[in-house]
């Protein structure tokens, strides 16, 4: 893909990406050992991490999509979290991996951790690539993070702006000017 104006610079390389994905992977197959969790990616943004994640594990899981979107098509969460798309399959006495892109507020994981609990879920394990801490409203328990982030809007492997750079192979923060006007 062709270096981008709006792109300030590379946080994550993708080899760098690569290996702590594996990394997380493996320590996920580990916890998992004996047990057939259904995995939940939340659309879109998560959807190449999970390619990658999953054949960085070893163990046998069910996957299922969820759509959920918490933003407009600013860099800045509204608040209201709708659910887009929903699962096809029972949640009911299952083990539930969620797979998520990025927390920030974390409003979407809340929402995501009652609903599913609401629905019978046995346990809900959450995995994010990358976690905002200091953006953070609403404290959530989470159990793999592959990165933790400062403060800037990133794109890249799967993160958009405003659906734009999701195929980047890297993870970049994006250039305040391209989204400030
Ligand atoms: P939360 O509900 O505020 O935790 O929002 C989480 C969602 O906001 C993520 O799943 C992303 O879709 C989106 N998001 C938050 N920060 C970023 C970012 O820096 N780049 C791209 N999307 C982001
Ligand atoms: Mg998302």
């Amino acid at each position: 893909m062709e270096k981008h104006n709006d792109i300030l610079h590379i946080l994550i390389d993708r080899e760098t990406l690569s290996k702590r994905v594996d990394e997380m992977g493996k320590q996920i197959s580990k916890d998992f050992a004996g047990k057939r969790p259904l995995i939940i990616s939340i659309l879109k943004g998560s959807w190449i991490f999970l390619a990658d994640l999953i054949r960085a594990m070893d163990i046998d899981a069910d996957v299922d999509f969820m759509a959920i979107s918490s933003y407009g098509s600013g860099t800045n969460s509204t608040g209201e979290i709708k659910l887009i798309m929903d699962l096809n399959r029972s949640v009911k006495g299952r083990d539930v991996l969620i797979v998520e892109d990025i927390i920030d507020s974390g409003l979407t994981m809340d929402y995501m951790l009652k609903l599913l609990k609401a629905r019978g879920a046995n346990t809900v394990t959450i995995a994010t690539l990358l976690s905002k801490p200091s953006r953070r409203k609403i404290q959530i328990p989470i159990d793999y993070v592959g990165f933790e982030i400062e403060d800037k809007f990133v794109i890249g492997y799967g993160l958009d702006f405003d659906e734009k750079f999701r195929g980047l192979k890297d993870i970049a923060v994006l250039r305040p000017e391209a989204y400030q006007n």
